[in-house]
């Protein structure tokens, strides 16, 4: 991918708490659309094969957690983690993790991974259509720096992590500022 390449528009079904819901369930749903995300920030975007999945939730998805305030020392205004997931499962997981600093993308169609290039089947787990594993850094909606796991490829027999790590970006971060 060249450092040109922009981020698809898409518009993303949220699911958000709200108060005034009545029920034991007060969400609702919100249009969120890849400029509510994008436009004017400099962001870290990671992406993965599905929530809940052993690496994605003992790791990536920690660890930059975690690592999310050395981010921000290198002028990240916000960390999103995005999967081929819909809204209840994102939400369901990121409140599994705990989480309060990464954001949570649901990409329940596909439709902004495919744009992106990066759709691939899982077939061979019974996962259907996924995420690749990537991550980039975008700035006002354009990719400055990619991150992509080696091996793109359907039904990929392995699952190649190691280049959009929290730890290699942050790396890379730090080594070009
Ligand atoms: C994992 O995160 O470990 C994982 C992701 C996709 C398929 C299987 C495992």
């Amino acid at each position: 991918m060249t450092g040109q390449k922009k981020v698809p528009f898409v518009t993303f079904l949220t699911r958000v708490r709200d108060d005034s819901v009545p029920g034991p369930n007060p969400y609702r749903w919100e249009e969120r659309t890849s400029d509510d995300y994008f436009a004017g920030k400099r962001v870290l975007l990671f992406s993965l094969p599905g929530a809940f999945t052993p690496t994605c939730s003992t790791y990536q998805l920690p660890n930059f957690e975690d690592l999310y305030d050395e981010f921000k020392k290198e002028g990240i205004d916000a960390i999103y983690c995005l999967s081929v997931n819909d809204a209840f499962v994102m939400n369901a997981w990121g409140k599994s993790l705990e989480l309060q600093k990464v954001e949570l993308i649901p990409d329940g169609s596909g439709e902004f991974t495919r744009k992106m290039g990066m759709l691939v089947a899982k077939d061979n787990l019974g996962f259907g259509m996924r995420s690749w594993r990537y991550a980039a850094l975008v700035n006002n909606g354009v990719v400055e720096q990619w991150f992509e796991e080696e091996g793109f490829s359907d039904n990929c027999e392995t699952d190649p992590y190691g280049v959009s790590s929290p730890q290699n970006v942050l790396q890379t971060l730090r080594a070009v500022a």
